[in-house]
């Protein structure tokens, strides 16, 4: 369905939407009078930050609709599955998942059962839940999850009819909604949305539409308040941050707001993602290290070691341009940690190809990477690429690099030993709450034994014993 966005303003929605919201709460409270209890829900998110994002919408939306957040997923009286599309793997789970709640619904009728998020971009998706996941309630997409209370409304008002508002199109930044965030220290932060770089694997320019950015001010107040209310570590969040501003009146670039959030008195730690090497500037990596609350990390997706790989993924560098910056960062920066995705079995891999990302993976020097197996994704130009990988070979690949990069960050965690690093404390450990949790500035985890008191804090952590994807150490008072 379209929109013309012209004819609504930001204003009326968000009013429409705080109208509904109180005709909800007041049918949910009249629920909590005739059975002594709150409505539940419980959201199911997959894939990335942005949708764990949207889902702190959601679910900040739902408690102002007098709804409680419930801890199983199969007691809730609305259960909300945001998904995800990057990779085929993401998607099976979420029909899995929807399989299984049939039962489910035929135990209890007056389940909502809802499911929006990137996959519900896509028609070929909503036509297989239409006929085949008939108890499903309610289908919304990525760009009107303002709207889900008006949603919610017309599934109340109509049970048993499936309600499905997918956009097309992307419409105007929404700025203003509420969000029930998971963490009080540490936040993420939206700058932009969308993605226009088209990398012939990728799916997320055709589910999150075309790139636009927030306004430097509606990003710096958002993140004004949160560190009013707590707030320590912030994170930003965007498919390309080093675009950010160019759909903006107002010029300015990543590297400007950069600056402009390092001076927010009260914030401690800033951290961004993702950068693409095509458009990462040495003027950003200069900001990055003049700015003391930026962290000392920088992911920086190279996808593969390959030059031809490289091209037929659209992606607008080649090793060579990739090494300068990160050389360049290295310079520029201390003790920097450096995080990648790979992916590994695209089309038209050669052995050798695969050899250069090996190369170019010991040249680096990562202290983290994301490797995924490429996964065919309709839409995509790849998908049509007829030098397709078969899967056992593409399996051996990942193990091969796997086995590389592992024996690297081993070898990197172990160069922290004796050292003493800044640590953000998050939580109790979930294997044994006499230990606490948290992250380094390089974003490595770290656990030490201390008291509960010091969440929420930055302390100094001494490493004793470094394992192969985390730290531990002892609490310097
Ligand atoms: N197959 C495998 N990995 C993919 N990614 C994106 N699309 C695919 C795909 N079709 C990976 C890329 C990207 C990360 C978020 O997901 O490495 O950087
Ligand atoms: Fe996908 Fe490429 Fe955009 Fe990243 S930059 S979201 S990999 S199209």
């Amino acid at each position: 369905m379209k929109r013309d966005w012209n004819n609504e303003l930001e204003t009326d929605v968000i009013l429409q939407n705080q109208m509904i919201i109180a005709d909800i709460f007041k049918r949910n409270m009249d629920f909590v009078n005739n059975n002594g209890r709150k409505r539940k829900y419980f959201i199911e998110t997959y894939g990335c930050q942005m949708n764990e994002h949207d889902s702190e919408k959601l679910s900040a939306m739902l408690l102002q609709m007098g709804f409680e957040a419930g801890m199983l997923r199969d007691k809730a009286d609305i259960i909300i599955f945001n998904t995800c599309c990057i990779r085929e793997n993401a998607e099976l789970k979420v029909y899995g998942n929807l399989g299984h709640m049939k039962s489910l619904k035929r135990k209890n009728p007056d389940l909502i059962i809802a499911v929006c998020g990137c996959m519900m971009q896509q028609a070929h998706i909503v036509d297989e839940i239409k006929n085949k996941y008939k108890h499903v309630d309610l289908v919304f997409g990525t760009h009107n999850v303002h709207n889900f209370p008006k949603l919610l409304m017309d599934v109340l008002k109509t049970p048993k009819n499936l309600i499905v508002e997918v956009w097309e199109n992307e419409g105007k930044i929404i700025e203003g909604m509420p969000v029930d965030r998971k963490y009080i220290t540490k936040a993420f932060v939206n700058i932009m949305y969308g993605c226009n770089n088209f990398c012939t694997y990728c799916v997320v320019p055709y589910v999150r539409g075309r790139e636009r950015s927030r306004s430097v001010e509606a990003i710096v107040s958002e993140i004004e308040t949160l560190v009013s209310r707590g707030t320590k570590e912030v994170t930003l969040l965007g498919q390309n941050v080093n675009s950010y501003g160019k759909t903006l009146e107002e010029k300015t670039d990543f590297a400007d707001l950069l600056r402009r959030i390092n001076d927010i008195d009260g914030l401690k730690r800033l951290r961004f993602m993702t950068s693409h090497p095509k458009d990462i500037s040495k003027k950003l990596i200069d900001t990055m290290a003049e700015c003391d609350k930026v962290c000392n990390q920088l992911h920086l997706p190279v996808q593969s070691g390959s030059n031809p790989v490289l091209k037929a993924m659209n992606r607008h560098y080649n090793v060579e341009r990739y090494m300068e910056m990160i050389n360049y960062a290295k310079s520029k920066i201390p003790n920097l940690a450096i995080s990648t995705d790979l992916i590994i079995g695209f089309p038209s891999e050669t052995e050798e190809d695969v050899e250069k990302t090996i190369e170019l993976i010991k040249e680096v020097d990562y202290t983290t990477a994301f490797t995924f197996i490429y996964s065919v994704r309709k839409g995509t130009p790849a998908a049509e690429f007829d030098n397709q990988i078969p899967e056992d070979i593409k399996h051996k690949r990942f193990e091969r690099v796997l086995k590389v990069l592992n024996d690297g960050i081993g070898i990197k965690m172990q160069s922290y030993m004796g050292k003493t690093l800044e640590v953000l404390v998050d939580d109790v450990n979930f294997k044994d709450d006499s230990v606490l949790t948290g992250r380094s500035t390089e974003n490595i985890t770290v656990n030490f034994k201390g008291d509960k008191s010091l969440i929420g804090e930055i302390v100094k952590v001494k490493i004793t014993k470094p394992k192969q994807f985390s730290l531990y150490g002892e609490y310097i008072n």
